[in-house]
């Protein structure tokens, strides 16, 4: 799953309130619709550009129970919450999603298992199965075992295609997300194909955004604009042939647009993620921002965490925008972007995002851009996604990496 296509086309209405528990903000009467039960941070697999957050090593010990999650599911359920997804880390790892599967059915969810494939077997597809499962969503990564294998740092791609036919045996749709990068995007074409040759129903094209891992990599991840150009170019020819029946969604990478992204299609206005360790937090990044205190299932219900948190009414609405956002015209369209990404790039998360052109940063994409070209920088080696490197990261062991952006998480 990638942060641009979650909620997508769901459209809610705020209204604004002076006061919010001392924040200033706007009180929203909308529902969560989306619930990510974002269930582990241990993973087999160490990509690149994991979106996880870097110092994910702090919560890999205080995860939830099976209680814990099922009472969280009610708990959003009575909130309206319709769509869940099961994500990780690999959700796999546990060996209660069948628990969690059952109470979603009963609960009347359409849940979404967000896998890598890795841990996912006959016996557990078919307990999916019979216990209501709906949706399984495979990450794929390359045609190349040589791509595949290093950017995740493992030995995983028979495994993917294997559990790619069994997916599909089971009666599944088969839902393939790629993650799009400089390794990657030259073999667009045949991504498309091996796509194609699985029975994929869908597939999310996801050109990487840089949050998290992604962003420690960033300048060796990005493709060219170029390449971009080419890759969505070589995406509509596909989508155009005849003979092409699949779904195909592609994320075109905020660094190559104008105006930003309505991140989450707006802050607590349909998304909402209770992460391994409880936290409640209404998009992936938010625990990057400087003083914020999000609720936790542990100590307070998903209610309180939607309606009344401080962190979750903190950037509704628009009540909170400076300049140039404040009088733009186009607000409406995105909200100002993404805070996570104004404040990792410039120390300020009430800015205009800087992918905007009309923010007085966006010169820091600009530049991030030449980097990317760089061929000092881009030599550094990759920082996969590891316990040793979210320790090293926690430890300030690698700050010459990191320091560049603020309190990246
Ligand atoms: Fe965009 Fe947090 S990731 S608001």
């Amino acid at each position: 799953m990638t942060q641009a296509s979650l909620g997508e086309s769901v459209v809610q209405k705020t209204v604004h309130a002076q006061q919010n528990n001392g924040v200033s903000a706007a009180v929203t009467h909308t529902q969560p619709l989306w619930l990510l039960a974002e269930v582990t941070y241990r993973c087999p697999l160490h990509c690149a550009f994991c979106y996880n957050p870097t110092d994910y090593d702090k919560h890999t010990q205080n995860e939830l129970t099976t209680e814990q999650w099922i009472e969280a599911l009610r708990d959003a359920r009575k909130l309206g919450a319709i769509q869940l997804g099961i994500s990780g880390g690999e959700p796999l790892l546990r060996d209660d999603i069948e628990d969690i599967v059952i109470e979603a059915k009963k609960l009347g969810y359409y849940s979404n298992l967000i896998t890598s494939g890795v841990g996912l077997t006959e016996k557990r597809i078919q307990a999916f199965k019979d216990g209501g499962l709906d949706h399984i969503q495979l990450s794929m990564h390359d045609i190349t075992e040589e791509i595949n294998n290093f950017i995740t740092n493992t030995k995983t791609f028979e495994l993917k295609k294997k559990v790619a036919a069994m997916i599909k045996n089971h009666g599944y749709p088969m839902v393939l997300n790629v993650v799009i990068h400089r390794y990657n995007i030259g073999h667009m074409k045949e991504i498309l194909e091996m796509a194609q040759a699985l029975g994929a129903d869908y597939i999310e094209l996801a050109n990487t955004q840089y949050y998290g891992w992604s962003l420690v990599n960033r300048n060796q991840l990005m493709p060219t604009k170029e390449q971009v150009d080419e890759a969505e170019a070589i995406t509509n020819e596909f989508r155009a042939n005849p003979n092409n029946k699949m779904k195909i969604f592609f994320v075109v990478p905020d660094y190559f647009s104008d105006r930003p992204k309505k991140c989450m299609n707006g802050w607590g206005e349909v998304f909402m993620i209770v992460t391994a360790n409880g936290d409640v937090l209404p998009c992936h990044s938010a625990r990057s921002l400087p003083n914020m205190q999000f609720p936790n299932v542990r100590d307070s219900g998903l209610a309180y965490a939607w309606k009344d948190s401080p962190a979750f009414n903190k950037y509704r609405g628009d009540s909170w925008m400076k300049e140039p956002c404040r009088s733009c015209s186009e607000k409406e369209n995105d909200l100002g972007g993404c805070r996570c990404q104004a404040f990792l790039l410039s120390g300020d998360a009430e800015i205009a995002d800087p992918v905007c052109t009309k923010s007085p940063y966006r010169h820091l994409i600009d530049q991030a851009i030449e980097d990317s070209k760089n061929p000092v920088l881009v030599a550094q080696p990759i920082v996969f996604r590891n316990d040793k490197n979210s320790k090293r990261i926690i430890a300030g062991e690698l700050n010459d990496r990191v320091e560049g952006f603020h309190s990246l998480p």
